[in-house]
């Protein structure tokens, strides 16, 4: 039985003689290890768990993706769950997973994340909160720098002389929708010009839409627009094609997050953009590091954005009255 143990756990020296008779008789009796009884001993599954709001954009498919390689290279599995941007949804599939035994949780919060570190917390579960800044303290966080990325895009349109301007950003609830918002807003304040005018919608295609043709009708209009993520920034750009306003020469227009470069064939929005795979694979590794030394100082690391500047800001404009 020892020998067989370690031939199926890997747990210790076999000779290639032995090994190759007991993995035959594996193969003959179809023997599957039983993870469950495995896990009762070693009190891990070898499983991390990760929440996140929305499956369909493809920021967060590359925060996955980093999170992926990186578990499975040490040799963790992956139990993923999407809350749909809604906190009630958090709560299930954090407690889904908690009961799952995970060894350790990533969470995207869908809002605060109040509630997922206390349950984590009285569980004995470590927690690394991923992408969006959490209002507790003493939690472990890996984000990327959006306040200083959406500062960079104010200073730019400021710079080619917009003075009214317009921010469309996600829910007032989520913390990276807020901090865009501050971010651009300080570029205007710093250079004495006009406040921007603010939208909190959601971050969807139909909420850029709808946003966009409702700041287009204000007195002055924008003259630039600054959409808060990847769909906002798509939704104004049907919105601004359906009132037959061209982009950059009528209004500009930049965004945080990139497009997916293997899905836009002509790349023209200037963009402040998150290293969404980086941040998936310090989340990983910041949890590994937690899962050995529960009792280790919280961290809070902080990933700067990339300014890719393209069409879609345009040339200097003459500064409007
Ligand atoms: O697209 C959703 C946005 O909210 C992303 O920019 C990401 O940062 C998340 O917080």
């Amino acid at each position: 039985p020892m020998t067989v143990s370690r031939v199926v756990n890997g747990s210790g020296p076999v000779s290639p003689k032995l090994r190759t008779r007991v993995e035959k008789a594996l193969k003959e009796t179809g023997y599957v290890p039983n993870s469950v009884a495995r896990n009762l001993r070693t009190k891990r599954t070898d499983t991390i768990g990760l929440v996140m709001p929305d499956i369909t954009n493809p920021f967060f498919t590359h925060v996955v993706r980093g999170v992926e390689v990186t578990a499975r290279a040490a040799g963790l599995h992956l139990l993923l769950t999407n809350t749909d941007q809604r906190p009630d949804e958090e709560a299930r599939m954090v407690s889904i997973l908690l009961q799952r035994q995970v060894d350790g949780l990533l969470a995207i919060p869908a809002g605060g994340c109040a509630d997922t570190a206390r349950m984590c917390h009285d569980a004995g579960v470590p927690l690394v909160i991923v992408d969006r800044r959490p209002e507790t303290a003493g939690v472990d966080v890996v984000r990327a720098d959006a306040e200083g990325g959406a500062y960079q895009l104010g200073q730019l349109l400021a710079d080619l002389g917009h003075r009214h301007t317009a921010v469309l950003t996600g829910p007032e609830y989520v913390p990276t929708a807020v901090d865009r918002v501050a971010g651009f807003s300080k570029a205007f304040e710093e250079a004495g010009l006009p406040t921007p005018i603010v939208r909190y919608g959601d971050f969807s295609l139909e909420a850029g839409h709808d946003m966009c043709r409702q700041v287009m009708q204000e007195e002055p209009r924008p003259s630039a627009i600054f959409a808060a993520n990847n769909f906002l920034a798509i939704g104004t750009q049907h919105a601004l094609e359906e009132l037959g306003l061209r982009i950059p020469e009528d209004v500009a227009l930049v965004g945080l997050d990139d497009l997916p470069p293997e899905m836009v064939t002509f790349p023209f929005l200037t963009v402040a953009a998150q290293p969404a795979e980086e941040m998936g694979r310090r989340a990983v590794q910041l949890l590994l590091e937690r899962i050995k030394e529960p009792e280790g100082e919280p961290q809070e690391i902080v990933l700067s954005t990339e300014l890719t500047i393209r069409r879609s800001s345009g040339d200097p404009v003459a500064v409007s009255a």
